[in-house]
């Protein structure tokens, strides 16, 4: 099964104006594969146009999981498919350990990203303590059960899952294309259990730490399906040359 590729860069709370609209403008799209810019929310309505013609998608770092109502600071589904967007990161490591995001409220965040029509990219991932002391995969399984339980395994093959361990991430440490592919293939596994179909199509990115060095040996990987980029995506060559070796 081929499933294509996906790379997405997560800005985070990083650029200005003027640095967002020139990166935006350097980068390079292919008709094999897709790419995802994830600009900070008040750059989403000048990211969108400026991509309106173009193969580049827009996605958001979060979303409120509720419709709309007395949420100070927060933003809806809705209020993101005015601006284009196509896909919302959830869950993310930064969102989970700064912010408390549980498993409970990210399942229910994807839920109503689906519900809204966007592709939700759902971040797992265990930390360096977790990681020593074997339970990498109980971890992933746990954080992706939860949402499964939620939407249900048909819906799960609408789902990005990105595989960022936490160690990895922003570390400049990323994981060995061996690991990485040892947590896909288990995830995938894992999923299969409840069906191989939804478990063949589903799209599992590698994040933590991808740059133009590592790439083209992560996505050469069977079950690695692309990357979350978070620093590297942040330099136009960088992250062209990340997308290059995708196509
Ligand atoms: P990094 O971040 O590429 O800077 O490690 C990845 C991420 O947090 O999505």
């Amino acid at each position: 099964m081929t499933r294509r590729k996906i790379v997405a860069g997560n800005w985070k709370m990083n650029g200005s104006l003027e640095s967002v609209v020139e990166l935006v403008q350097g980068i390079q799209t292919y008709a094999t594969l897709d790419v995802v810019v994830a600009p900070s929310f008040v750059y989403l309505p000048v990211v969108s146009n400026m991509v309106r013609d173009t193969d580049i998608k827009v996605a958001a770092q979060n979303a409120s999981e509720q419709a709309k109502g007395a949420y100070t600071g927060e933003v809806s589904l809705s209020m993101l498919q005015d601006f284009s967007v196509s896909h919302v990161i959830l869950g993310h490591s930064e969102r989970r350990s700064l912010y408390g995001e549980t498993d409970a409220q990210v399942a229910q965040k994807v839920a109503a990203t689906l519900a809204a029509g966007l592709t939700p990219i759902l971040c797992i991932g265990e930390t360096l303590e977790q990681r020593e002391a074997g339970i990498t995969l109980d971890v992933c399984q746990r954080q992706i059960d939860a949402v499964l339980d939620v939407i249900g395994t048909e819906e799960f093959a609408k789902v990005v899952v990105a595989y960022e361990p936490v160690w990895a991430i922003g570390t400049g440490k990323s994981a060995t294309s061996e690991q990485a592919q040892e947590v896909h293939k288990g995830i995938r596994d894992h999923i299969a259990k409840r069906s191989e179909t939804v478990a063949q199509v589903v799209a599992i990115l590698y994040g933590g730490s991808v740059k133009a060095s590592n790439s083209a040996e992560l996505f050469a990987q069977a079950d690695i399906d692309g990357a979350l980029v978070g620093g590297a995506s942040l330099d136009v060559q960088e992250f062209n040359s990340i997308i290059e070796s995708a196509k």
